[in-house]
């Protein structure tokens, strides 16, 4: 249990702040008889790759209930929604499949809803591969696609969600699609995910957007004490959650020796790469203690991290955890904000707090609700710390398919119930609708 909340209201943020909730097309939107296969729909038919052996082929049928879903988020009273556009469904029926997206941009903003749209988020088609660097340009030319058919009415996008978590569950360790295991020979995968990236905001540009930015995970890393070992593998942690997709993009270098382990023209690529853009989104969930390894195979939060790592992730102590497993540490969020605005200076633009979020069982989620205002306060320190945080995002609007934890895990605002589809708002949503109104 979360500890007591503050009573005093949260401070108001800066005019013109973004308030929204973000979903992603796997997740929630079902009917994958009216979508190309992707990797994800491949992973899951294997048998033990989801813990209770569910798909996400029905999920929560968002396809066909997305007017009830656009009530809810303008019940909710946020500015904007974020939901990312299924690469494969976009194939289906000779690009038909698109029309589902105009529907729900037109529904958005007859509700005086903002669409942020992402344009991957993991559900790669079936039958491309992020260690193939052709991939990136067929990503181009299907972003180049949706920004002409959706760009009259979009004006925020997002290229990719999460590329670490991409290259890290699903090629390096394997509980995530594609289901690969090839520990650092996965970094292919991240550099074609950057050039994707990169060539996504030159497509977008070409579009006409002059809004565009990124969703990167990110979180403290701390050492698990003060013993040399711990500290450098906690830094080389730091390496590829903090830095690995991120100095990069904003500053247009692979840190530490990263660059020579990159496939293809690694000078001109970066170039690509480093594209400028108009706001840095940013997921975070929690911070990450991190020693030595340990020399044995670790199970973290649900993935298996083999013992050959460089390094070996510990439990932190003394503090609240989500159903997940993960540690609630909201003042995190103000160090990360804080942490990553003294590492690039004026070379971070503006940050979108792009997920946030927790699972929690129940419909009066108090758990959630301490959470969500723990970390709304420790971005508005962050603010008044100069950090220029321009949104912020919680994870997320419905309970969903959460990847290989299938349908266990919570995160929704909003309850679903599995068998009727039907959803019930939580306390967390009544509570978020409120803070929302006092913050205008
Ligand atoms: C992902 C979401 C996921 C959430 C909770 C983020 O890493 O972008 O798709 O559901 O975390 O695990």
């Amino acid at each position: 249990m979360i500890p007591p909340m503050a009573t005093n209201p949260i401070p108001p943020f800066p005019a013109g702040f973004l308030w929204g909730v973000s979903t992603s097309a796997h997740q929630i939107e079902g009917a994958a008889d009216e979508r190309l296969p992707s990797v994800w729909d491949t992973f899951t038919a294997e048998p033990g790759r989801v813990k209770d052996g569910s798909t996400a082929a029905v999920a929560c049928d968002h396809y066909h209930r997305y007017p009830e879903d656009v009530a809810l988020l303008s019940g909710l009273g946020v500015d904007a929604y974020r939901f990312s556009v299924s690469w494969p469904r976009t194939r289906f029926d000779e690009g038909r499949g698109l029309d589902f997206y105009d529907r729900l941009v037109d529904e958005l903003c007859a509700a005086g809803v903002r669409p942020v749209p992402t344009l991957f988020h993991w559900d790669l088609p079936d039958g491309l591969d992020w260690l193939e660097r052709d991939t990136a340009h067929r990503f181009a030319e299907y972003v180049s696609v949706v920004a002409e058919r959706l760009g009259d009415r979009v004006k925020k996008w997002i290229t990719i969600n999460e590329p670490a978590e991409h290259t890290l569950l699903g090629h390096a360790l394997g509980t995530h699609a594609p289901g690969r295991q090839l520990l650092f020979d996965a970094l292919p995968a991240a550099h074609h995910q950057l050039l994707a990236h990169g060539l996504a905001v030159r497509a977008l540009r070409a579009a006409g957007a002059t809004d565009i930015g990124v969703a990167n995970s990110h979180g403290p890393t701390w050492p698990a004490s003060e013993e040399p070992a711990d500290v450098e593998a906690a830094a080389f942690y730091d390496l590829l959650l903090n830095r690995l997709f991120a100095d990069p993009l904003l500053l247009g270098a692979y840190p530490e020796g990263l660059g020579e382990l990159m496939p293809g023209d690694v000078r001109s690529d970066l170039k690509v790469i480093a594209e400028p853009i108009d706001f840095y989104g940013v997921n975070y969930y929690a911070p990450t203690r991190v020693g030595a390894p340990q020399g044995t195979e670790i199970d973290f939060g649900g993935v298996r991290m083999p013992a050959e790592l460089p390094f070996s992730v510990r439990e932190i102590e003394g503090v609240p955890v989500t159903d997940f497993g993960w540690p609630v540490v909201p003042e995190a969020l103000t160090e990360l904000l804080t942490t990553l605005k003294s590492r690039y200076a004026d070379r971070l633009p503006p940050v979108v707090i792009t997920e946030n979020g927790c699972s929690y069982p129940g419909v009066d989620d108090q758990d959630r609700i301490a959470y969500l205002d723990g970390h709304i306060r420790a971005l508005h320190r962050a603010v008044e710390a100069g950090v220029d945080v321009r949104g912020y995002f919680v994870w997320s609007l419905l309970d969903n398919f959460e990847w290989a934890e299938g349908y266990e895990r919570r995160f929704g605002l909003v309850h679903v119930d599995f068998e009727t589809l039907e959803r019930t708002p939580k306390a967390s949503y009544t509570w978020l609708r409120d803070v929302l109104k006092a913050q205008r």
